[in-house]
């Protein structure tokens, strides 16, 4: 038996209650959850109409956001705060199939994120996964992992894609602020987060996630842009996700529910 497997599972993992990476990971159909995850998504797919579809909405915002950024814009390191849990297409993947030396790095609060993300990068030299919580995002940022693998005298493609929406009120603007402002001049922040449009369903979704999971709040469009500061959005702007340079014909005048509970806009660091 080797070290990994007798510290299986790890202490770190509290399996009596859900967090945000299990429970997306099961309405994305995932396998890394739990009962207490399964019950959650289950009780908010009942509540929520068209949230699978908004996931996976979200998981495909997020590949055609990476492949952007890596072959239009040519950026070559991404931090991803809030990554979440290995799934199908990951930054990494995208990124590096673009570019085999784009340097990756995923920061999560979710321990189970590392326990999977290093055994699925344990050949991979140009990614790391880091255990850290945004809310503090200047430790974050000083991690060795990150600042002793990024070069943040280059531009970085920071992403809080299905992320923003964690952040409170409280502490939303400063934790923000303070990522952009590690960033230099040709660097992107890639955000999507739930939005208000003022349906019922998409603050009855940011209710529930509150209710179970501590955080989540609905921000509207005008928001969402606010937090992309000085830096100059990319086409289309501020969009619902489906919208964001979609790779099919997307109808903008008979979206789904699903597909208006979230948001998407990709920006550039000017000066
Ligand atoms: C909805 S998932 C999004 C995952 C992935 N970025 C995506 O868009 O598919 C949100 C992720 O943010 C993480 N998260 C939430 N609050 C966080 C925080 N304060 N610091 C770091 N990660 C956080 C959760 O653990 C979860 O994995």
């Amino acid at each position: 038996m080797t070290d990994e497997q007798a510290a299986w599972p790890p202490p770190e993992l509290d399996f009596s209650k859900p967090t945000i990476a299990r429970a997306y990971d099961a309405l994305l159909g995932g396998k890394d959850n739990f009962a207490v995850d399964r019950a959650l998504a289950e009780h908010a797919i009942a509540n929520i109409p068209g949230l699978v579809d908004s996931a996976v909405e979200n998981r495909k915002v997020l590949v055609r956001g990476v492949q952007w950024l890596a072959q239009e814009a040519g950026i070559d390191q991404f931090l991803d705060l809030g990554s979440g849990l290995p799934t199908v297409e990951n930054t990494h993947t995208v990124a590096q199939s673009v570019n085999p030396d784009a340097r990756v790095v995923y920061v999560d609060i979710d321990p189970l994120v590392l326990v999977h993300g290093r055994a699925i990068l344990a050949e991979n030299t140009v990614t790391k996964v880091v255990v850290g919580d945004v809310r503090d995002p200047a430790t974050v940022l000083a991690h060795e992992d990150v600042a002793g693998f990024l070069d943040f005298d280059r531009p970085i493609a920071l992403m809080l894609v299905g992320m923003l929406h964690y952040l409170s009120p409280d502490v939303v603007d400063d934790v923000v602020a303070t990522l952009r402002d590690a960033l230099v001049p040709g660097s992107y922040l890639f955000m999507t987060s739930l939005v208000d449009t003022g349906l019922p369903a998409q603050q009855e979704l940011a209710r529930i996630t509150r209710e179970n999971l501590e955080e989540g709040w609905a921000r509207t469009p005008a928001e969402i842009e606010h937090h992309f500061g000085d830096f100059e959005l990319v086409e289309p702007g501020v969009t619902f996700t489906a919208l964001w340079r979609p790779d099919r014909a997307v109808d903008a005048g008979n979206l789904t529910p699903g597909e208006q509970l979230g948001m998407a806009g990709i920006a550039l660091k000017k000066t």
